[in-house]
């Protein structure tokens, strides 16, 4: 296990931390030198206040760490320097106002302020080009304006990149454009290392300050030291284990991390989908029984419609799209995706065959956040299940507590949209669950009853108890026929 004592120190140790650039090395807390907190303190920014840019500041600077956000977006700097979270992650707002009432948090659009800084994050999006290949434009652009901003600097500065970017980003582009906009050289007065987060939306703040590792990738030795003795200040006692490797390995890291977690989501999908097949059967077991194996884990085992979110698709097309480029293509990686996008297809498939035909039939869809608590329907499973139904001629009336706003701009006028869940079933022909939320989750078998023209319901998130629900015309992902009992 990580963080225990088997520590590999596999590698020359200096200045009491280990470092390598070929074979990761693991660091139990208490190997971090400690960090002389008699020197002045320390201070970062951050530049790109999106979600992950803005929960790490909001958490950096939580813990007494004075802290820069820097956004090209006046708009969202505004409300930053209001103690006003732009987008909703559950306790964000809170410690926000907190820290901007405190000066903890300072929010701007001038980057060159990030030169009075210690240490820059780029947290700037990297989205998807056609391709799958990710887009480093903003990447090149902040790093050319922060180097631009730093060429004047005496004192050292730490570069450190957050950003999901493919192997042999950090030391290629952004090395590349660092060094010439800053006219300096990584060594002693720039450092540069690849620090890759592993944030879920909703639990974003928790995460931020409870990591189960911290993963840092650099070849220069000095930028190692700097950003695991910020780490050190940050986490005291509690610092995660930190595993020390190589730039291209920390990137990687980072991709191997959301594909085997798409993977293990579309692998139970899949056993789902034969269970489907096996009266009596329903994946929920399955997924408990092979959870119980240490070696397979109980997590991430929820059979579903299929993953959504910003980051699995995106990072699994740019990780296949990577492979492929270097002349390996990563069929396994391939699969997850396809299956992923089959699922949605199967939920289309279980609502027509309740309903014979869907042309001009009424759906209700419950849900269309890519999960629960959050307003986000990026790459949600429910944007692709309503251009299907709209393609085969369905009228559709969706509900969700948080996400309709997000939703009204990709779909203003062709769906229709419901204050509540009851509103959205009313004189529905069928109802199809996309999201978990809890208060879809507490409706009863009788509220589809009362409510629907007919009661054919389809629970792609398994929530509901299939008995409470046998007298309906109920199918549910990863459920086999009804068994007949013998009593
Ligand atoms: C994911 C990863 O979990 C984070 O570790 C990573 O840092 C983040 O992407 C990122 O790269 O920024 P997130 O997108 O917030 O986090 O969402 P998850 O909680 O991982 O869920 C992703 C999708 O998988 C959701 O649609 C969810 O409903 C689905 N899922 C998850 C299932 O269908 N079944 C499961 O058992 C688990």
């Amino acid at each position: 296990m990580l963080g225990s004592s088997q520590t590999i120190f596999s590698l020359s140790h200096s200045q009491g931390i280990t470092f390598c650039q070929q074979s990761p090395d693991f660091i139990v807390p208490d190997k971090v030198p400690p960090c002389n907190l008699k020197t002045k303190s320390a201070s970062i920014s951050i530049v790109g206040m999106g979600y992950v840019g803005l929960c790490t500041a909001a958490t950096f600077a939580s813990r007494g760490i004075r802290t820069i956000g820097i956004d090209i977006d006046q708009a969202r700097v505004e409300q930053i320097r209001r103690g006003k979270a732009p987008l909703h992650e559950p306790q964000l707002d809170s410690m926000l106002k907190n820290v901007v009432r405190r000066k903890l948090l300072y929010a701007t659009s001038d980057i060159s302020v990030a030169a009075h800084t210690d240490t820059t994050f780029l947290t700037v999006g990297t989205p998807s080009q056609p391709d799958g290949s990710i887009d480093l434009s903003y990447i090149k652009n902040a790093t050319e304006d922060l180097g631009n901003a730093l060429r004047e600097k005496h004192d050292y500065h730490l570069v450190v990149v957050k950003s999901t970017v493919v192997p042999g980003s950090t030391n290629g582009t952004v090395k590349r454009f660092l060094e010439q906009s800053s006219r300096k050289v990584i060594g002693a007065e720039l450092g540069l290392c690849a620090n890759p987060e592993f944030l879920k939306e909703g639990t974003a703040i928790n995460d931020a300050l409870h990591p189960d590792k911290i993963v840092i990738g650099s070849n220069d030795k000095k930028s190692v030291n700097e950003l695991a003795k910020l780490y050190r200040r940050f986490y005291g006692a509690t610092l995660p284990p930190v595993i020390l490797t190589s730039p291209e390995a920390a990137e990687l890291v980072k991709y191997a991390s959301n594909a085997f977690l798409a993977t293990k989501v579309s692998f139970i999908n899949t056993i789902a989908n034969i269970a489907e097949k096996i009266p009596g059967v329903d994946v929920g077991t399955i997924a408990e029984a092979i959870g119980l194996d240490p070696r397979i884990g109980s997590l991430f085992l929820k059979a579903g419609p299929g993953y959504g979110g910003s980051c699995f698709h995106k990072d699994l097309q740019a990780i296949i799209n990577y492979s492929q480029n270097k002349n390996y293509d990563p069929i396994l990686l391939r699969a997850t995706e396809e299956t992923n996008e089959q699922q949605t297809s199967r939920v289309v498939g279980m609502a027509e065959k309740l309903l014979g035909s869907l042309p001009s039939k009424r759906i209700a869809v419950l849900g269309l956040a890519f999960k629960k608590d959050t307003d986000d329907i990026r790459e949600a499973a429910s944007i692709r299940l309503i251009n299907q139904l709209k393609k085969k001629g369905a009228r559709v009336i969706a509900y969700d507590p948080m996400a309709i706003p997000n939703t009204k701009k990709q779909f203003p006028d062709q769906i229709d949209y419901a204050e509540n869940a009851q509103s959205a079933l009313r004189g529905a022909d069928c109802a199809i669950i996309m999201t978990e939320w809890d208060l879809i989750r507490k409706l009863k078998a009788k509220d589809f009853q009362e409510y629907m023209k007919t009661p054919n319901i389809v629970d792609a998130r398994r929530i509901y108890d299939p008995e409470e629900f046998s007298l309906l015309n109920y199918v549910s992902i990863g459920l086999g026929p009804r068994q007949e009992r013998n009593s």
